[in-house]
């Protein structure tokens, strides 16, 4: 038996689902129930209702958003120490800080976020919905965190002030990506469009045919006709790019964007996870209910 089978078997038999980010490893994707992005993902924990076991294949806040959504449910991470470096980098006092400051200006808080912050904001986003978040709000001005390119790409469509909390959270692997490299491929594929996460800079943001989080780039590259495609975002989601548009080439903007902390999982960690029924992710019920509330209005807004 090969380790996909007895995942398989194992999967039947805990009534168990595999849900995996856009950028796990080629192996885990494919023997995944559901690959997607933060709010996919989250969406898709919270439909699979038979369900009792959720190994969540991504990092720390992921996998915590969906124990937030699914208190009867098991998850279970793949590997402890996946975390998300940007999650860690807004903390309870930072926000209680801020919100002295600024005590009636709402505070919106990425899903890239530890529950306990969660639990200090009045809505969550992700990449995929920050600017309708922001723009749901009777509100000109909003504190936004953890990510300042975020948080900038939300104050030039909205036109509102959004202010970073801290003033510069951002993803060390975003951060890899720089115009002049993808200057230098665009001498190479002179007809090729690019695709930016806006987790990169805005100096990134402004070369982009398209901004957007992991699973609208793998829509758009769907939808756009175009032979050739830039992308700017963490290795992994070349696989699914690929798999899903085999006559399309995709080159990467940056060749070692990774992500060391999503790669930690590998399919061998997952079986095991299963197998042992770990790592569990809990999160105290007083934090859990304040973070849900922030979660569930994000999912109000048609989005
Ligand atoms: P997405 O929600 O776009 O998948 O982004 C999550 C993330 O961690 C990006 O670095
Ligand atoms: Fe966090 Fe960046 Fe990794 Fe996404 S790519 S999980 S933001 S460190």
């Amino acid at each position: 038996m090969t380790l996909i089978d007895e995942i398989n078997r194992l999967k039947k038999e805990k009534s168990a689902v595999i849900l995996a980010h856009n950028y796990q490893r080629p192996e885990i994707q494919d023997s995944a129930d559901y690959v997607g992005d933060s709010i996919g993902l989250s969406r898709r924990a919270m439909e699979e209702k038979e369900a009792k076991i959720i190994v969540f294949s991504a990092v720390d806040f992921m996998a915590e958003s969906a124990a937030i959504l699914n208190p009867d449910k098991k998850v279970l991470l793949p590997t402890l120490g996946a975390r998300c470096p940007m999650a860690q980098m807004l903390t309870v006092d930072e926000i209680k800080r801020w919100k002295v400051h600024y005590p009636l200006v709402p505070v919106v808080l990425y899903v890239n976020t530890l529950a306990s912050a969660k639990a200090y904001c009045d809505i969550c986003c992700t990449s995929a919905n920050a600017v309708e978040v922001v723009n749901s709000l009777d509100a000109e001005t909003v504190l936004f965190g953890p990510d300042h390119n975020l948080a900038e790409y939300v104050h030039r469509k909205t036109g509102k002030t959004v202010i970073p909390i801290p003033e510069r959270g951002f993803c060390p692997t975003h951060l890899l990506f720089q115009p002049e490299d993808v200057q230098v491929l665009e001498t190479k594929h002179p007809d090729a469009i690019v695709m930016v996460h806006p987790e990169c800079t805005v100096e990134m943001q402004n070369v982009a045919d398209y901004v957007g989080s992991t699973s609208q780039m793998c829509r758009y590259a769907r939808e756009r006709n175009a032979e050739t495609i830039i992308v700017a975002t963490e290795e992994g989601i070349m696989h699914r790019l690929r798999k899903e548009n085999p006559g399309k080439q995709f080159v990467l903007a940056y060749e070692d964007a990774v992500c060391p902390n999503m790669k930690l999982n590998t399919l061998e960690r997952l079986y095991t996870a299963l197998k042992e029924e770990k790592h569990v992710v809990t999160v105290p019920e007083p934090v859990a209910k304040r973070a849900r509330k922030a979660l569930e209005k994000m999912f109000e807004l048609k989005n």
